[in-house]
């Protein structure tokens, strides 16, 4: 039986954190990648079935899970959590250590989840003084496959006024919040260079049209698009990650393939971008005699755009809950990315950093890093942060 929670959603958030950090390392023993969360949402489904907050299984391809808590009003505000895991080989030597090979909690997305269900806990607890209803998201897939936007397709954000999620993020002290207004993280594509030449004999150049050479030149003229192109005040990245091409030392090949990514903050730097790469690539092929063709992989990923007054509204929330030392100001864009700006283009809302340092570590690892560790201490702070600002939004006129 659940003893009596402790009446301020602080005290409330400590009391939680021995039970939510178990959870989260069950979690973590436990990673899944995209849209094959089915122990996780299993087992987020039994911590809330067992503290009896009503919830719907099912969502986003079949993983997703909605949690919808009630008092009287009629305003609708939504968290979000990540759930999903990525293909790495995990290197931590913890004793809750991935128990499946080449999958691990890598992004802390255990954490998130974990942080959700401790809030959801709370609000659960005080739905009777909240002046509305709290909707919590655990979503699928957010790495490469941007489960995101089917949260929002499916309609689940049609009656939600505000939204908020938050990122644990090494580099800022634990502890701490961060809360930015507008462009917070860069969007993010990926596409695909096929030039096409004409293969021969490695002795003959003359007779064929060699698609290495073109590559080259192809990689050098992309780099104009943000030296030269690119307004010097905001900000894009094209980075050609991979090239693959030939077979035999005295041969030229037909074709030569690139794999990229390019990044931007507002949606016409990122049309720009992809503008500017099928013109370049192409026109540098014709002038070489060869082809080239530009693809892109999926939708991508947008602008994650924090509402300006919600973002200022997160902002006034932590600085309350956690003092005006603990709000540290996000000075610049991430060119990262993430799903969550999908949610942002339907509804207002904010994405928060959770200071995740280890002061201990000297050279702590970086998120998507084999040896990552989610810092347990941001739990009651996390937990903390979403309560009170899903709360504090049903309240405030
Ligand atoms: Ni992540």
């Amino acid at each position: 039986m659940d003893t009596p929670m402790p009446t301020s959603i602080k005290s409330a958030a400590a009391a939680l954190t021995p039970e939510i950090r178990a959870l989260r390392h069950e979690l973590h023993q436990h990673p899944e990648i995209r849209f094959e969360e089915h122990w996780t949402s299993g087992r987020i489904a039994a911590y809330l079935t067992e503290h009896g907050i009503p919830h719907t299984c099912g969502h986003a391809k079949g993983t997703g899970i909605v949690a919808t808590i009630s008092g009287e009003g009629n305003r609708c505000v939504a968290l979000r959590a990540d759930m999903d895991a990525l293909e790495i080989q995990e290197e931590t030597g913890l004793p809750y250590a991935s128990t499946i090979p080449e999958r691990m909690h890598a992004c802390g997305h255990d954490g998130h989840s974990s942080m959700l269900c401790g809030a959801a806990r709370i609000l659960w607890e005080r739905r009777a003084q909240l002046a509305g209803t709290v909707k919590c998201i655990f979503q699928p897939a957010e790495e490469i496959a941007a489960g995101g936007r089917f949260i929002v397709e499916e309609g689940i954000l049609d009656d939600v006024d505000a939204v908020f999620a938050q990122h644990c993020w090494p580099g800022l002290p634990c502890g701490s919040v961060a809360i930015g207004t507008g462009p917070v993280m860069a969007s993010a594509d990926f596409f695909r260079i096929t030039v096409q030449g004409k293969g021969g004999h490695g002795a003959n150049p003359g007779a064929a049209i060699d698609p290495v050479v073109v590559s080259a030149h192809i990689i050098t003229a992309l780099q104009s698009i943000v030296s030269r192109e690119t307004d010097p005040w905001s900000s894009v990245v094209v980075s050609v990650a991979r090239i693959a091409s030939g077979f035999a030392s005295n041969i030229i090949p037909d074709t030569a393939v690139m794999e990229g990514t390019f990044r931007a903050l507002s949606p016409e730097s990122r049309q720009h971008t992809l503008e500017a790469i099928t013109r370049i690539a192409s026109h540098v092929a014709q002038a070489f005699r060869a082809s080239a063709t530009v693809e892109t992989e999926g939708p991508g990923y947008p602008v994650l755009i924090n509402d300006v007054a919600m973002g200022e509204f997160a902002q006034s929330a932590a600085r309350k809950a956690f003092g005006t030392e603990q709000l540290i100001p996000v000075t610049h864009p991430y060119m990262t990315a993430e799903d969550f700006a999908y949610y942002l283009q339907k509804v207002p809302g904010a994405f928060l950093f959770l200071g995740n340092d280890t002061p201990e570590a000297t050279d702590p690892p970086s998120l998507h890093s084999p040896r990552f560790v989610f810092n347990d201490a941001a739990l009651p702070v996390g937990m903390e942060s979403l309560a009170t600002i899903a709360e504090e939004f049903l309240s405030t006129p």
